[in-house]
């Protein structure tokens, strides 16, 4: 039977670049949805940038840019990543969208309607130089159990506690440096603990879908368990607070001025949202997908990470607010690269827009991925030499060979023409049988499996040619008879048909080079459908050049240092790298402050008198006036460099400068901070 099925993967947010967890992911989804496809079934594949929130409101302040601006700039690249890395959603959308805006809102009515939605005041720390109520992120302070500095407000980093920001020693804000207060204010709250829910989410979670399959995977079951229970165990579900107080990036809640929807409320929203412009866009009907009793099915890929959201405030929301639910959730790990976990916001080594400028297939990793995935949420590890391995022993030694060997027999002695001997169906069926099998493994997500048949239908076709030795037969063809001639064109014939069926079971992962095998090399205009596994080919046209091999330097290249600076909280990245002959070439000494002055028609200069150890005195200008008052250098040791030509200035010879710490914008960030040596130093000794 055919199906209609509503896929999405999880909103990015739109304060970063796509790293390679998301590139995973979509890949995942989009090898999902193609496969669907090619059984027939209808898919609208959407997706959106997550725009809402204060990292995206701030960051874009810092910029002194508007949020919009800042959403606008990262949106615009999208497409750069998706084309290139051939993932195809039918429409990418953005929370910060007037469907959004109308669908969260409209959906909270009914909630509030329902006697889901109640308010409490509730105390929470406010940056009084902000102006702004600090999430947990932006207070910092000291850890009150192990007591180590700058931890999070949060949990500690150090020993792992989670607490809450206010049980932090000497608080402060990240925002301003500022104290910040205890002030009170009113929250919209959701009711996840109101029995009416409870009851729903423990009958979603364990449930199976029209399909049959249940909707969560067992250990994402598992997990929510813990906090939904069952009949024997209470339910451990604390209510949402929903709202944020202004100033904040999101969506207005109706008939509460200066209160917002917290941004994880309008982001699965933005399913919908995106859904729903798709529909605008290709007069599909919106509120016939979403209606309770509409038999699309809805899918969400995500990230483990992700899953109390998705898995209990989502299916709440839809289902209070009388929509359909999801209809299953698809939960992976995530990505380490060489064993080594990645950051969220930095991402691992692996920069994906490194990976095509520097030319790297992106089918390789479309390839390398699905071999590594499966069903369940386990991580899947990015390893160099495993890559070059599977990509070129298999992908290329085994599939793509199998048309290089074959095609050249067929085009120069028959013509291009296919021939079969005897009975084809029992060869046939079993291309049918196995195309089957990996089409059931791609629509239960058991990826590296589908990988791992196809790879053993390949080696069987490649073991019968060889058996064959087609080689042999095709060195005396020119005075052979007709019959050694036909099972020559046999031998081919069936490897080719093996190629293709190969090449219609890895369409869902390779949709490039297999519309390149259909339309180049068998003369097929449409696109695969599953069926077609079994359809034995007739002609096949010269061979031409279907894949490069992995070279390995390539992936050094991949890994080297990135190319995006990382800017330090110093306001600047750092520079290029330099050798230590470079470094060696500057004369740091130790320098006493013998005396100190301001200087008459300067507010930035003094003048300071060093020893160097030199038994002479050197004047520098130092632009430190703003920080220092001249009586409390003087005595001091400090950092200079000893041999940088002498400058002239307005106000005599410079000769040498002395080291001094500052941000990069002096200006939003005044301090300057002279090097001071630890005790023991002595003018004139250098430092290395
Ligand atoms: O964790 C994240 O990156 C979120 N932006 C995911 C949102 S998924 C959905 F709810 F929008
Ligand atoms: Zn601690």
């Amino acid at each position: 039977m055919s199906r209609t099925l509503f896929v999405t993967t999880a909103l990015p947010y739109a304060n970063g670049s796509f790293h390679i967890g998301h590139i995973m992911e979509y890949i995942q989804a989009d090898i999902w949805v193609r496969s669907m496809r090619m059984a027939g079934h209808t898919v609208h594949f959407v997706g959106a940038d997550d725009a809402h929130g204060a990292p995206i409101m701030l960051k874009a302040e810092a910029e002194k840019i508007t949020p919009q601006e800042l959403v606008a700039r990262y949106a615009a690249e999208r497409p750069q990543y998706l084309n290139g890395f051939h993932i195809a959603f039918d429409h990418w959308h953005s929370t910060d969208s007037p469907e959004n805006t109308d669908l969260s809102q409209r959906i909270y009515r009914r909630l509030k309607e329902a006697g889901f939605i109640y308010t409490k005041e509730i105390e929470q720390f406010y940056d009084p130089i902000k102006g702004m109520f600090l999430p947990d992120r932006y207070v910092k302070g000291e850890c009150p159990k192990c007591h180590a500095k700058d931890q999070y407000g949060d949990a500690c980093e150090v020993c792992s506690t989670a607490y809450a920001a206010t049980e932090l020693i000497e608080p402060y804000s990240t925002l301003t440096k500022a104290t910040p207060v205890l002030r009170s204010s009113e929250h919209f709250f959701f009711r996840l603990s109101d029995p009416r829910c409870v009851e729903f989410l423990r009958e979603w979670t364990a449930g199976s879908n029209a399909n049959g399959d249940k909707r969560l995977q067992p250990e994402v079951l598992a997990k929510t368990r813990e906090w939904v229970g069952d009949a024997d165990t209470e339910a451990n579900l604390a209510d949402w607070d929903i709202s944020r107080d202004e100033p904040y990036f999101g969506i207005p809640i109706p008939d509460a001025p200066g209160k917002y929807f917290y941004v994880w409320l309008d982001a699965p929203v933005g399913y919908l949202a995106s859904l729903k412009a798709y529909c605008e866009k290709t007069g599909l009907d919106f509120y016939a997908l979403l209606d309770p009793e509409s038999n699309t099915e809805q899918v969400h890929f995500i990230g483990k990470d992700i899953v109390y959201f998705h898995a209990l405030f989502w299916p709440a929301m839809l289902k209070f607010a009388g929509l359909k639910t999801p209809d299953a959730l698809n939960v992976h790990g995530f990505i380490t690269v060489s064993g080594e976990k990645m950051s969220k916001s930095r991402g691992t080594g692996i920069s994906p827009m490194r990976y095509l400028e520097i030319g790297m297939n992106a089918e390789w990793m479309r390839y390398y991925i699905t071999a590594k995935l499966n069903s369940h949420v386990e991580d899947l590890d990015f390893n160099p030499d495993d890559f070059v391995a599977r990509v070129n022993s298999d992908l290329i030694g085994k599939y793509v060979n199998i048309a290089s060997r074959a095609a050249n027999f067929i085009n120069k002695l028959f013509d291009g023409k296919l021939a079969y001997q005897g009975d084809t169906q029992a060869m046939q069926d079993e291309f049918a049988a196995v195309a089957e099998q990996v089409r059931a493994d791609f629509e239960y997500r058991e990826y590296g499996r589908a990988i791992r048949r196809i790879m053993a239908q390949a080696d069987l076709i490649n073991q019968a040619f060889d058996a064959a030795q087609p080689w042999v037969l095709a060195k005396g063809i020119q005075t052979a008879d007709d019959a050694t001639r036909a099972k020559l064109q046999d031998i081919c014939s069936r490897a080719l048909a093996g190629f293709k069926a190969l090449s219609v079971m890895l369409t869902p992962v390779l949709p490039v080079l297999t519309e390149r095998v259909a339309q180049e090399l068998f003369g097929e205009s449409r696109n695969y459908q599953w069926s077609d596994a079994a359809v034995l080919p007739t002609t096949v046209a010269p061979f031409k050049h279907l894949m490069q091999r992995v070279d390995p330097a390539m992936l050094d290249q991949l890994f080297e240092p990135p190319a995006e600076p990382v800017v330090t909280p110093g306001g600047e990245a750092i520079s290029d790298t330099i050798d230590i002959k470079d470094f060696a070439k500057i004369d740091l000494r130790i320098a006493r402050i013998v005396a100190a002055e301001e200087v008459e028609g300067s507010d930035k200069l003094l003048r300071l008198t060093l020893d160097v150890g030199e038994g002479r005195h050197r004047q520098v200008f130092s632009g430190i006036k703003a920080s220092y008052q001249p009586a409390d250098l003087v005595d001091k040791l400090t950092v200079m460099v000893a041999n940088l030509a002498p400058r002239k200035m307005r106000f005599g010879v410079s000769e040498g400068m002395v080291l001094a710490a500052s941000h990069a914008d002096e200006k939003a960030n005044p301090g300057i901070y002279v090097l001071h040596p630890w005790p023991g130093a002595q003018p004139g000794m250098r430092v290395s």
